[in-house]
Formats: structure tokens, sequence, C-alpha cells
């Protein structure tokens, strides 16, 4: 199977809508037409951000201006039902990867962005009940109908991703991966990928901005304060330093940026020029962990 062409960086739409910073239409539009100008063409999405709105603002702009919609590259997840006003009913917070959820949850979302394909469809959560040999099936009915492209998994372990990858093939596993969030790194995620020859994807790369401002918490004034005197040598803030650590990795690890501010886009493709050295790379992993490698 044909492997996914990420972008540099991939635009996270999670804060885009009411979930985040309550961006007019007017106001996304511009900022993916930004984004488009910088050569970036991927956006993330899930059917639950802004509790089931936010594709559906995003597709109000992709049904106004059809050029656009050959120029992105959408993903988007579903395996997650919420208690919200538009699914009435759930009636707790659950995981779902049986066939009829995967296949109702891609239908809404075509509608919903006003697509015909969706570029790359995750399962965003394991589901504890999940059969593989369901999920397959699933997914060889959407692909044979046109419906979505590729397929991968969202915070899965390697195991799980072992399990599913041996009945459908996967592109990515998305997880969290920061300087904050370092379990991929010793817990076989990125290893496996690279195994694969796919790319990871990091979602809330910069700790979900927790990494800025001014912090009580001792390991984040540790981090930033290696962060800032990287900064200084590499004349970059400390966001580039942050992105420049994750993007060492081997694994060719793909950001999911949580900003709707382009400026820090444009910062985060810089970063892509940063190339820290491998003991800068320990020096950010020993201010995380408070102490030195064993
Ligand atoms: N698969 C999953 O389970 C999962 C879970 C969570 C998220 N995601 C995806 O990952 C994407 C990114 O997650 P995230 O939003 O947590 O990522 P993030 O990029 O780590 O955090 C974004 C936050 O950091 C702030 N920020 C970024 N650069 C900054 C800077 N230079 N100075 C100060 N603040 C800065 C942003 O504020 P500004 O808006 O002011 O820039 C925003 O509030 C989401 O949009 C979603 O698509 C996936």
């Amino acid at each position: 199977m044909s492997k996914i062409n990420f972008s540099p960086v991939i635009i996270g739409t999670m804060r885009l809508g009411v979930w985040g910073e309550k961006l007019s239409l007017a106001a996304q539009e511009r900022f993916i037409d930004q984004c488009l100008d910088l050569g970036i063409n991927d956006f993330d999405h899930a059917d639950i951000y802004g509790c089931y709105t936010t594709e559906s603002e995003f597709g109000a702009i992709l049904k106004r201006r059809k050029d656009l919609k050959n120029k992105v590259q959408i993903t988007t997840k579903c395996g997650i039902k919420l208690i919200c006003e538009e699914r009435p009913t759930h009636k707790i917070k659950s995981y779902d990867s049986t066939a009829a959820h995967i296949l109702q949850s891609a239908e809404n979302s075509l509608r919903e962005l006003g697509i015909d394909q969706i570029d790359l469809l995750l399962l965003h959560r394991p589901d504890y009940l999940m059969n593989p040999s369901e999920i397959a099936e699933a997914f060889t009915q959407l692909k044979q109908a046109g419906k979505v492209k590729y397929f991968g998994v969202s915070n899965y372990t390697p195991s799980q991703f072992d399990l599913l990858n041996s009945y459908t093939p996967l592109v990515t596993n998305q997880v969290e991966v920061s300087i904050t969030h370092r379990n991929a790194f010793e817990d076989g995620t990125l290893d496996q990928c690279m195994k694969h020859k796919i790319q990871p994807t990091a979602w809330s790369p910069l700790g979900g901005g927790t990494v800025f401002g001014k912090s009580e918490d001792v390991t984040i004034q540790a981090i930033q304060k290696v962060a800032e005197a990287l900064g200084e040598k590499y004349n970059a803030g400390i966001d580039q330093i942050l992105l420049a650590w994750l993007n060492k990795h081997p694994a060719r690890i793909v950001s999911v940026l949580g900003t709707s501010k382009i400026q820090r886009v444009e910062a985060a493709l810089k970063a892509l020029e940063i190339s820290l050295t491998h003991e800068e790379w320990y020096e950010l992993w020993q201010a995380a962990i408070g102490e030195e490698v064993a």
C-alpha cells in the first residue's frame, strides 16, 4: 500500500472553534489560506472536536470555497462517543470501534466536512473491546467505496497497533509526544513506526501550551531554562527549540500544531532547519526528567 505524504507540520483544528479560539468562519478561512500559502495542506480533525461542531465549520468553508477542496489533505478521527447535545443517544462517554460506528462516523464526517473522500481516518483511542477483523472489514468497505484513502490509529499501544496492523495496513499512530510527554520514546511506539517505515504524528507537541509563560512547576522551569539558553544559541524561540527537539528523532515525527496564529506556524516551519546536537537533545531530556540519564 502506498504511504501517505504528510506536510512538514500538520494543523490541528481542535482549538479553532468552540473548544478554543472560537474563530469566525472568515478567520478560519484566512488561516487555511495562509497555511496553504506556506505549503501546509494537512488539517487534523476529529468528529468530536467542538462537541461535533468543528468539522461542520470547516466544511462550511469548503462548501463555499470549492477551490480549497482539492488543496487540503484531511485527517479525521472516530471512535470516541461524547455526551453532547448533538448526540442525544450517548448515555456515557465511551469508545466504540464496531463496524457500525466506524461506518456511520465516516459518513457523518464526509457530510459535515462536505468532502467526497477522507484522506486519513484514525481510530481516536483504543477501544478495549476492539475486534480487529471487524475493524478491517469496515476499513475495506470504506476504502472500496472510495470514502477513505488511508487508515491509522491514535493513542494505540505498540501491541494494539501490531494487532490491528496485522489485519489492515495502518499509516500512522498519532500519539502525545513532547518534552512533557515522553512515553513514546520509551514504550516502543517510535521504534515500531520506524520498523514499519511510517511517520508518527505528535499531538500536543508543545505540551498543549504548558511550556510557555511563568510556571510554578519546577520541571517546566527547568525545561524553559535549557530551551531559552538553546534559543539564544540558535536565535530561536522556546517553541522552535522544543519542536526541533522532536524533529531530531529519526522516526521523523510530524508535529500536529495547536495554534491558529500563522506566525507560530511559520516559526514551526523554520524550526525544521534547527539541528540540535546529540548532547543538546539530552540536556532537554535531563531537564525534563530532573536528573541525568542512568
Ligand atoms: N489524537 C488525540 O488524541 C489528540 C488529542 C489532543 C489533540 N490532538 C490534535 O493535536 C492538535 C494539537 O494539540 P494542542 O493544541 O494541545 O497542541 P500544542 O501545539 O502543544 O498546544 C497548543 C497551545 O499552545 C499555545 N502555543 C503554541 N505556541 C505558542 C507560543 N509560541 N507561545 C505561547 N503559546 C503557544 C497555543 O496558543 P495560541 O493559539 O495562542 O498559539 C495553544 O493554546 C489538536 O488541534 C488536535 O488536532 C489530538
